[in-house]
């Protein structure tokens, strides 16, 4: 018996952050976050299995994958055959349209693409809310991008109330992501490894989550008023936030570098100028831009300008998960 499926999911950029987890093995966070998924950059995943296969195979962009990658999504897979209760091995194909682990949320799509295709080609048929807690326990910020849009993964305290929800998938506030890429190469600290860090030895970490639930209603009340200021103000804020917790840790570290800084700096001048840009950062160097359409093409130029080098793409928003079959 051979059963196929494809499936494709777009990263999400949290803006109000995930960082810490109460369960390590569920992947149960400290706290609620909440995203934006984008159109840009995605993953196209196949998922086969096939009662001729005698072991699980992962092919990423055509080239065989095999340890801490590989084991992370052989570990998923049999969390998909446990629910299915089978016990065929799988082949996966993926494509990802997004620079593998640079901060910009590779695992995200990766696991929510994976959480569909292999939920469906195991005989499943999960509502999206399912598909948020599975596609969880892959990486935590994959339940987000079950969904399009803004999206909230309210933390809960167990495996079957942690899960994103939709807060507006077709988004009609005018916001784009600027990703600048100063730096594509593999992140040396994994997100995994950087927040249990940050939780077990930051002194600020408390205070990291009684912020961040005072972050979080304020970003609903932007969302619904449609105030892109108040939305850019808190996302930049909330990043800084996280990483001063990376900082702060016993021994402190960061995933900046001396660009992140720099870019940085040129948005807040930017704000000088009267425009409206805000920066998000997450577990590497590479700053996304939160600006309103009108306003990319003089970023753009600007940003050229002080770093002629440096990589940009626009990404708007984006939907939620599709099937591909
Ligand atoms: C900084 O979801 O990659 O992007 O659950 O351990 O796989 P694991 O972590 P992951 O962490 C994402 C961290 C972040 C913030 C966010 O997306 O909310």
């Amino acid at each position: 018996m051979q059963s196929t499926s494809s499936a494709r999911a777009h990263t999400n950029i949290a803006l109000i952050k995930y960082w810490g987890k109460k369960n390590q093995e569920l992947i149960i966070p400290t706290t609620s976050s909440l995203s934006l998924t984008l159109d840009k950059f995605y993953t196209d995943t196949k998922v086969t299995f096939d009662d001729k296969l005698t072991a699980d195979t992962f092919y990423l962009n055509h080239q065989q994958m095999v340890g801490p990658i590989a084991d992370k999504t052989f570990a998923f897979l049999k969390l998909i055959r446990q629910q299915a209760q089978i016990d065929t091995f799988a082949t996966i194909e993926s494509i990802n349209h997004v620079p593998t682990a640079a901060g910009l949320a590779s695992s995200a799509s990766a696991f929510a693409a994976l959480a569909g295709a292999g939920s469906k080609a195991a005989g499943l048929t999960l509502t999206k809310q399912a598909l948020s807690r599975l596609a969880r326990r892959g990486s935590g910020s994959a339940a987000r991008s079950i969904f399009g849009g803004f999206s909230e993964w309210h933390a809960g305290d167990n495996d079957l109330n942690s899960f994103a929800h939709p807060i507006q998938e077709n988004v009609t506030m005018d916001i784009q992501m600027i990703t600048v890429v100063v730096d594509a190469h593999e992140k040396k600290i994994t997100s995994r490894m950087g927040m249990q860090h940050a939780l077990l030895t930051s002194p600020f970490y408390q205070t990291w989550v009684n912020e961040a639930a005072k972050d979080l209603v304020a970003m609903k009340a932007a969302i619904v008023a449609n105030d892109f200021e108040a939305l850019g103000t808190l996302a930049e804020n909330n990043a800084l936030q996280m990483h001063s917790l990376n900082l702060s840790a016993k021994p402190g570290f960061t995933y900046f570098n001396g660009s992140t800084l720099e870019i940085l700096d040129l948005v807040q001048n930017l704000r000088k100028q009267q425009i409206l840009a805000f920066a998000t950062m997450d577990a590497g160097p590479n700053v996304k831009i939160i600006a309103q359409s009108k306003d990319t093409a003089t970023i753009i130029d600007i940003l050229k300008q002080a770093f002629p080098h440096v990589q940009v793409e626009i990404a708007k928003p984006g939907h939620g998960l599709i099937y591909l079959d």
